[in-house]
C-alpha cells in the first residue's frame, strides 16, 4: 500500500471514535511537555498531531500563540468545537506532518504528544520537525515504550490486526533513545526522560468498553473482526486488565519517552 493511502486510512481510523474521551487521560503527559519547553508569551508554537486539542488548550496558560494541526479532519473539527466551547481563540487546521504547509523556521516551539510517531516515513517527519523550528527553538515529543504489561497489550492487539504495511515506520521505534538520536541528533541537542501516564478504569470490563467505544484504532479493529474474534479479543483483554486490578480500580501503566530538543543552528 502506498504511504499516501495508508495515511488516509490513519486519518479515518483516528477519527473513528470520540477521542476527546481518551485525550484527558493524557493530561499529565501534556502538562509535562508544556513545562519542558519553557515557552514565553511572544512564542509561536505548533502542536502537531494535536488530536482534539487538549495540549493546545492547556498551553494557552503560557501566553504563547498556539496552532494545532492534525491529519484527521474529525479531530480538527472536534478541537475547533471544544475551543469555542472553552472560549479559546486558537487556529486548528488539517496537515500531514510529513508535509507541513509552513515556511522554514516559522516556529519557536514544536510539540507532538504521541502524534507524529504514527506517520509512516520517520525520516521525513524528523526533517519536517527540524525545518519548521527556528534555531534555538524548542521541541518536545513523546512516544510509547513497551516495557511491562503495555508490551503485552500491544502484542495482543497485533495478533488480531492485519500485518503491517511494508516499509512503514513502526511508532514504538520512536520510544528508543538511540533511534531518536539517529533521526534527530544532527538537527537538535537532545535530552531524554522516561515517565508513565496510566490509563485507569473502574474495572477490567469498564476499561475495555471505554477503549472499544472511544479509541479509534480499536473501534476500527473491532469492525474488521467477526463476532467470534471480537469475543476472543475482549476475553483476552479483560484477563490482561484483570491482572492490573488495584484497590482504586484497574491501572494500566503507559510508559513513555519524552524527547526534548533544542534546534541547532543549520550548518552553513
Ligand atoms: C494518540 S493521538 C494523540 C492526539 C493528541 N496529540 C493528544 O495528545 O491528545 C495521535 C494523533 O496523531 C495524528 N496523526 C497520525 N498520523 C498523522 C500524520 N501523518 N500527520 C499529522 N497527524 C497525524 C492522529 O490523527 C491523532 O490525532
Amino acid at each position: 500500500m502506498a504511504f499516501e493511502d495508508l495515511k488516509q486510512q490513519h486519518a479515518a481510523m483516528w477519527g473513528a471514535g470520540p477521542f476527546e474521551r481518551v485525550a484527558h487521560t493524557l493530561h499529565d503527559m501534556h502538562e509535562l511537555m508544556i513545562d519542558s519547553v519553557e515557552a514565553r508569551p511572544d512564542d509561536v508554537w505548533l502542536d502537531i498531531g494535536c488530536g482534539t486539542g487538549e495540549l493546545a488548550f492547556l498551553a494557552t496558560r503560557t501566553g504563547a500563540t498556539i496552532h494545532g494541526t492534525d491529519i484527521s479532519l474529525v479531530m480538527i473539527e472536534t478541537a475547533r468545537r471544544q475551543a469555542e466551547e472553552r472560549g479559546h481563540d486558537l487556529v486548528f487546521e488539517t496537515a500531514d506532518c510529513e508535509a507541513l504547509p509552513y515556511d522554514d523556521a516559522t516556529y519557536d516551539v514544536v510539540t507532538s504528544s504521541v502524534g507524529v510517531i504514527f506517520a509512516p516515513d520517520h525520516r521525513q517527519v524528523a526533517s519536517e520537525l527540524a525545518r519548521v523550528l527556528r534555531p534555538e527553538g524548542k521541541l518536545a515529543l513523546t512516544a510509547w515504550t513497551t516495557e511491562g504489561t503495555v508490551g503485552e497489550f500491544f502484542q495482543l492487539l497485533g495478533r488480531y490486526s492485519p500485518p503491517p504495511v511494508a516499509g512503514a515506520g513502526v511508532s514504538i521505534d520512536w520510544g528508543q533513545e538511540a533511534y531518536c538520536e539517529a533521526l534527530l541528533g544532527d538537527a537538535f541537542e537532545l535530552t531524554f526522560s522516561h515517565h508513565d501516564v496510566p490509563w485507569v478504569g473502574e474495572s477490567a470490563e469498564d476499561l475495555w468498553n471505554e477503549m472499544a467505544e472511544a479509541f479509534g484504532p480499536i473501534v476500527v479493529l473491532l469492525r474488521s473482526l467477526d463476532d467470534e474474534q471480537k469475543a476472543a479479543l475482549r476475553e483476552e483483554m479483560i484477563e490482561l486488565f484483570g491482572r492490573l486490578q488495584t484497590e482504586s480500580g484497574v491501572v494500566m501503566p503507559r510508559p513513555f519517552l519524552l524527547v526534548r530538543g533544542t534546534r541547532k543552528a543549520p550548518q552553513p
